[in-house]
């Protein structure tokens, strides 16, 4: 029998998870629709139940939906939670299920796709709004020296180490916090977005939503070292300011987050189906496509 699987977003027409899902499907001969349904603020909550309703399983939820599917989940994963945003539904007879796969899949990208391990690397973050909130948690468990989470509104910076770090400790006045985390080898600092200059970082992750638009982008002053990475968590047909920045300033290899989406999709798919897709040949699809 079919299973039905949506992604609810506005605008949604752009979406490529429909192809993204069905090319999935196709690896394991797995049937499934996977459509795209436009809600507003007002309606997102019955079109998801309308879904349920109807026998839909799961589905994939996008901007600007990720609190009000946070809000509407019954139960929710260690990284939704932490999150505070969802990204991915699971349907069943327990009710809704709310997880969050963005972080996996950016971080499953860079270091299984891209070959870059973060454990002991030095991380500098640009940005702290809802994408940072949704791939900190991941980043951090990957056991990074240092995270640098730099943003034009450092208060909003602090109030994510303050989330995210177990002994945290902001000194007023002082212009940067920091946070030791997990077991604590692993270091998360805020500031502004002057706080990275003249410092080295072998991880450079752009995360505002100011980056495609390259006018007006923030340009964080940094370093890189000399086996870098600069990746951009918007992606485009062209390389995106932020990654052309990067270039310019030596970065060893530049990226965009057309990675991120497929690696969120995958562990999308494995919350639903119980298997983990193959990326390789649905990236290398929407690569061709670009
Ligand atoms: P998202 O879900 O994409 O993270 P968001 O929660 O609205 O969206 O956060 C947007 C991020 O982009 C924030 O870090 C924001 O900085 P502020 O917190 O100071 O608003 C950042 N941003 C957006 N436009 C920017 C710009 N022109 N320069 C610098 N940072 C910008």
């Amino acid at each position: 029998m079919t299973q039905r699987y949506a992604v609810i977003g506005n605008p949604i027409a752009q979406s490529r998870s429909p192809e993204i899902h069905a090319a999935f499907a196709r690896q394991f001969g797995h049937d499934l629709s996977y459509e795209r349904l436009l809600a507003s603020p007002e309606t997102f909550t019955e079109t998801v139940r309308g879904f349920v309703a109807a026998g839909g399983r799961g589905m994939n939820v996008t901007a600007p939906f990720k609190l009000q599917a946070y809000a509407l989940a019954d139960t929710l994963t260690e990284r939704a939670r932490a999150a505070q945003a969802v990204n991915t539904l699971r349907f069943g007879s327990d009710g809704i299920l709310g997880d969050n796969t963005d972080g996996v899949g950016l971080v499953n990208d860079i270091q299984q796709h891209l070959g870059f391990a973060l454990a002991g690397k030095r991380v500098l973050v640009i940005g702290a709004g809802g994408a940072v909130r949704g791939i900190l948690l991941p980043i951090l468990q990957a056991g990074p020296a240092r995270v640098l989470l730099i943003n034009r509104t450092v208060s909003k910076a602090q109030a994510l180490v303050h989330a995210f770090g177990e002994l945290s400790r902001v000194v007023p006045g002082e212009k940067l916090s920091r946070a030791a985390v997990g077991n604590g080898s692993a270091v998360l600092q805020a500031g502004p977005l002057d706080a990275a200059a003249g410092q080295c970082f072998d991880v450079v992750l752009q995360a505002t939503s100011a980056g495609l638009k390259g006018q007006g982008a923030p340009l964080a002053d940094f370093r890189l070292g000399a086996d870098s990475l600069a990746y951009d968590l918007a992606y485009a047909a062209e390389p995106t300011f932020f990654m052309r920045q990067a270039m310019a300033r030596g970065a060893a290899r530049v990226a965009d987050g057309l990675g991120m989406l497929v690696g969120q999709a995958a562990e999308s798919y494995r919350l639903w189906w119980g298997v983990s897709p193959d990326v390789r040949p649905v990236l290398a699809q929407l690569e061709a496509a670009r």
